[in-house]
């Protein structure tokens, strides 16, 4: 089973006369364990259709199921569990500042609320060093670079082994070495756990670790390509 099939969604944004149709008859699915990645010029819909997948957004119009779940018209407690389940990076990284790199991936575990409190310290340990901050560890975002920020934010999205997730330009604040690990890492996770990702990139080295690449174009997919294994 996809465990994201979206349906003629339809977004809008604004009301009455400034009522702007942002998402036009989308629909597509995704596979399990696959890198699908989004491109499309500043202002396509890249980032409303992220949300609408994501349960961070109503949807208004047509359908998104995650986990075979309908998402339009879902109470407050299937999107919350629904959300227990996938993992977020966006661009604004937005890491508790008065919180250590430590503190702010144990965030990550303990919004899940399960597991041991001894298991989920070497969880994260694991994962900071998996993102190259093993020597970073206690310290606060005030004293981290935007790219270690930005690494930050991506060991708290992929700490508590989402079944998908959703990315949007994770990559930007990256040099191009951190940049690749970062994918590379999706990527692996993909193979080994089945994990799903899709990610909104401007960045053209990414895409040959791409399993797909769809286009959007003023709110509609006008591309979609997947790559033959
Ligand atoms: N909260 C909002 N209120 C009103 N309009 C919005 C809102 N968010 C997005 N839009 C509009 O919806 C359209 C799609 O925006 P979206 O942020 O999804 O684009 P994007 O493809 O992610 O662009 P970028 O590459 O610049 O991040 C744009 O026309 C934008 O102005
Ligand atoms: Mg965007």
């Amino acid at each position: 089973m996809s465990p994201i099939v979206v349906e003629c969604l339809n977004h809008w944004f604004g009301a009455g006369e400034v009522r702007k149709q942002a998402i036009y008859d989308v629909s597509l699915e995704v596979d399990r364990g696959s890198l699908t990645i989004l491109m499309g010029p500043s202002g396509s819909g890249k980032t409303t259709l992220l949300t609408l997948m994501g349960c961070l957004r109503e949807v208004q119009d047509g359908s998104v199921r995650l986990f075979g779940a309908e998402l339009k018209g879902a109470g407050i407690q299937t999107l919350e569990a629904m959300r227990r389940r996938l993992g977020f990076i966006f661009q604004a990284h937005n890491l508790h500042e008065s919180l250590t790199a430590r503190q702010n991936v144990l965030a990550g575990l303990q919004v899940h609320g399960r597991g041991d409190p001894a298991r989920h310290n070497v969880a994260v340990e694991h994962m900071l060093r998996l993102v190259g901050l093993g020597d970073r560890i206690d310290y606060l975002p005030g004293n981290l670079s935007g790219g270690q920020k930005q690494r930050v934010a991506i060991a708290r999205a992929l700490v508590s082994n989402p079944e998908v997730v959703f990315a949007d330009e994770p990559t930007a604040a990256l040099d191009h070495d951190s940049g690749m690990a970062v994918v590379r890492m999706l990527k692996t996770l993909g193979q080994e756990r089945g994990t799903t990702t899709v990610m909104v990139t401007h960045d053209n080295r990414i895409l040959d670790l791409a399993d797909r690449i769809m286009t959007l174009e003023d709110g509609r997919i006008v591309g979609d390509q997947r790559k033959t294994p």
